[in-house]
């Protein structure tokens, strides 16, 4: 890498060797961004020509209307051709003793038609959902494409979200078909998955339940509703045509966090995630023949349905995939695996980092020799855990790239391209090409240079961006397009940008945390709190984290007699039960009274003020200024 003042470029080998190099393309892209991306969709393979590019009614829009495409063709069929006996994907299980699994594209295309076929003879069509409780084994890979396949919606949950979390899931999707585990490995220990899943099917409408064999765990089977993944494509043919779809069908539906408790079902559909989908991974990833690219993101995510999954095999990539935590059984397990299956590309999020940091300080100089390029994601990246990234694993060779987007934008939005940089420790970097972003004050102004501002993604938005909030465009309307009016949609991100364009990310505005990454919000937690029957009131606020980024902490004001440390337990396994580990607060706080204003509401901005140690602002409007005296106290002891 070449460093020039705080920036990085590329070096000449790299640039010669990048899909783009040339500077051009933004200017190209700037120009005319719907003529841009219909030129790139080119390169996708269609049934039918889309007939027009764009198409707006704010605050709704269309991409590439009139053509008709599957992805799957794209991501296996159209790699047939050219790659049959290429691998495509590498599964590192997490028990040592175990080998890894190897599916080339022909073996990949034969079990996803299989399973495709099975779950057409269970009476799944296009249009219906499916959901998806798996962990990351390929079964998760075939299970996702054969519903591609056959134009049915897959809904993934996360498999360490609780049974509470997969039932709201399954409810609002009216999902009648499940597919889930016996278990999984996970830090040595098996999850019983399958008795979640069980727990999870109250009161809705599922009709069949489809289960791997992974962990071997017991696990009890209901006759008529329970299936066995092997059994059931036994003997299915490995032939099933594609399904035409249109291209604004939904793909999937992908529930994620929002400003308010009820988690929300962020719809994509088929012509613009498949476009961007490849052309991201193609343009920031660098994606060619020879590479093997690893992301650590697990599939319950959107980066694990993106760049775990569909990217890769839309660019004929060979894809990695870890089943278990990338620290054990011992702290630098996923160096082992990089090292082991000479990974190319590595994309991973701060929180790893600052845990690899932590864990495996000064790395060996002799690991990493495979590695070309590096990639985060998820969370702001804080200068020095980019260093030790770029120093440690990246050898000072590989570009870094920060890729910044949303479980609502599908694809990266916002990330230099390596093949061009400039890279610059703590920054995201330039918009994507053919995507326009400003940074605008609460009065709608742009800002000036360096300052601090909301992001918003003008039209013509990105092909991937969401199309509705599942069942719901009333919040779609107000959560995206409403802050600036209709036509402009609002990322709820702050940030800004430096004298070279660069935007550095500062962090969400709403109610949403990021901890270690995954997305949660206060109110959702609340919500799980506030029902518990010795608690009055509380208020849960993110607060700064070394290794997490951030974490949750809950105030709490309880009532009846209890002691502390039993409600503490009872409200921890609550959250663990109701949401699932990743939301879990770091501390839970009694107090006598939480901030309010006259008019009742919970200053939360308080809280946090008081572990970052900023100045309070004005508490002149609090109707009760004696409860933070007691919160300082408490939070001191
Ligand atoms: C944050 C994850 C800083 C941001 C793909 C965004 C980032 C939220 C970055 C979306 C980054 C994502 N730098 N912050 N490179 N990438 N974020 O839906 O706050 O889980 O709004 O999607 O993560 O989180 P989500």
């Amino acid at each position: 890498m070449i460093r020039k003042g705080k920036l990085y470029y590329p070096d000449k080998a790299f640039k010669d060797k990048s899909w783009i190099n040339d500077k051009s393309i933004y200017k190209k892209a700037d120009k005319d961004p719907v003529k841009f991306w219909e030129d790139l969709a080119k390169e996708i393979d269609w049934f039918k020509e889309p007939k027009k590019t764009f198409s707006h009614y704010a605050p709704y829009f269309k991409w590439f209307e009139g053509g008709k495409l599957n992805i799957t063709y794209n991501a296996l069929d159209k790699n047939l051709e050219t790659r049959k006996n290429k691998v495509a994907l590498i599964w590192e299980p997490e028990p040592l003793n175990e080998e890894p699994r190897i599916l080339t594209y022909y073996e990949l295309y034969l079990e996803v038609n299989k399973f495709a076929n099975a779950l057409k003879k269970l009476g799944v069509k296009k249009g219906d959902r499916v959901g998806i409780y798996l962990p990351m084994i390929p079964e998760v890979v075939i299970a996702m494409l054969a519903c591609s396949r056959i134009g049915a919606v897959h809904i993934v949950v996360f498999s360490a979200f609780s049974s509470t979390a997969l039932n709201i899931r399954l409810l609002d999707t009216e999902t009648k078909v499940l597919i889930t585990a016996d278990g999984y490995f996970r830090r040595g220990k098996v999850i019983d998955l399958k008795k979640n899943a069980d727990k999870a099917l109250k009161n809705t409408k599922v009709k069949k339940v489809i289960v791997v064999k992974r962990a071997n765990n017991k696990v009890a089977f209901k006759k008529d509703r329970d299936l066995w993944w092997y059994e059931l494509v036994e003997n299915e043919k490995d032939e099933c045509s594609p399904e035409k779809m249109n291209s604004e069908d939904t793909q999937f539906i992908l529930y994620t966090s929002g400003s308010t408790g009820r988690p929300k079902g962020c719809l994509h559909v088929c012509g613009g995630y498949t476009v961007q989908a490849y052309f991201t991974g193609k343009w920031i990833f660098d994606l060619h023949d020879e590479d093997i690219f690893w992301s650590t993101a697990d599939v319950g995510w959107i980066t694990g349905h993106t760049y775990t999954v569909y990217s890769p095999l839309l660019n004929g990539a060979t894809f990695l995939m870890f089943e278990g935590a990338p620290n054990w059984p011992k702290p630098d397990r996923w160096a082992d695996i990089i090292d082991k299956h000479g990974v190319n590309i590595f994309y991973t999020a701060p929180t790893a980092i600052r845990m690899f940091k932590k864990q495996c300080g000064k790395l060996s100089r002799t690991k990493f020799k495979t590695l070309r390029l590096l990639g985060t994601v998820g969370e702001p990246i804080d200068e020095h855990s980019w260093n030790w990234f770029f120093r440690n694993v990246g050898r000072e060779k590989c570009p870094l790239v920060d890729t910044w987007w949303q479980t609502e934008t599908g694809g990266i939005l916002i990330s230099s391209l390596p093949g061009i940089g400039p890279f610059k420790p703590a920054y995201t970097g330039l918009a994507f090409p053919g995507f326009k972003f400003d940074i605008l004050d609460d009065k709608g102004k742009s800002v000036k240079t360096n300052e601090k501002g909301n992001l918003v993604l003008l039209s013509p938005f990105a092909p991937a961006l969401l199309r509705m909030v599942y069942k719901n465009p009333k919040k779609y309307k107000k959560t995206y397009w409403s802050d600036y009016g209709d036509k402009i949609y609002f990322t709820s991100d702050a940030a800004y940008k430096d004298k070279n364009g660069l935007i550095r990310i500062v962090g969400r505005v709403d109610d949403v945390i990021k901890v270690a990454g995954h997305r949660v919000t206060t109110g959702e937690l609340e919500n799980v709190l506030s029902k518990h029957e010795h608690v009055t009131e509380c208020a849960i606020v993110g607060i700064p984290d070394k290794i997490k980024g951030e974490v949750p902490i809950a105030f709490i004001v309880s009532k009846g007699k209890v002691t502390e440390s039993k409600l503490e337990k009872e409200l921890i396994l609550e959250i663990r039960e109701k949401i699932g580990p990743v939301a879990l607060p770091k501390r839970i706080y009694l107090v006598s009274d939480l901030p309010k204003t006259r008019s009742g509401k919970i200053m939360r901005r308080i809280f946090k003020r008081l572990f970052t140690k900023e100045p309070l602002g004005d508490l002149s409007t609090l109707a009760n200024p004696e409860s933070v005296k007691e919160i300082k106290k408490i939070i001191k002891k």
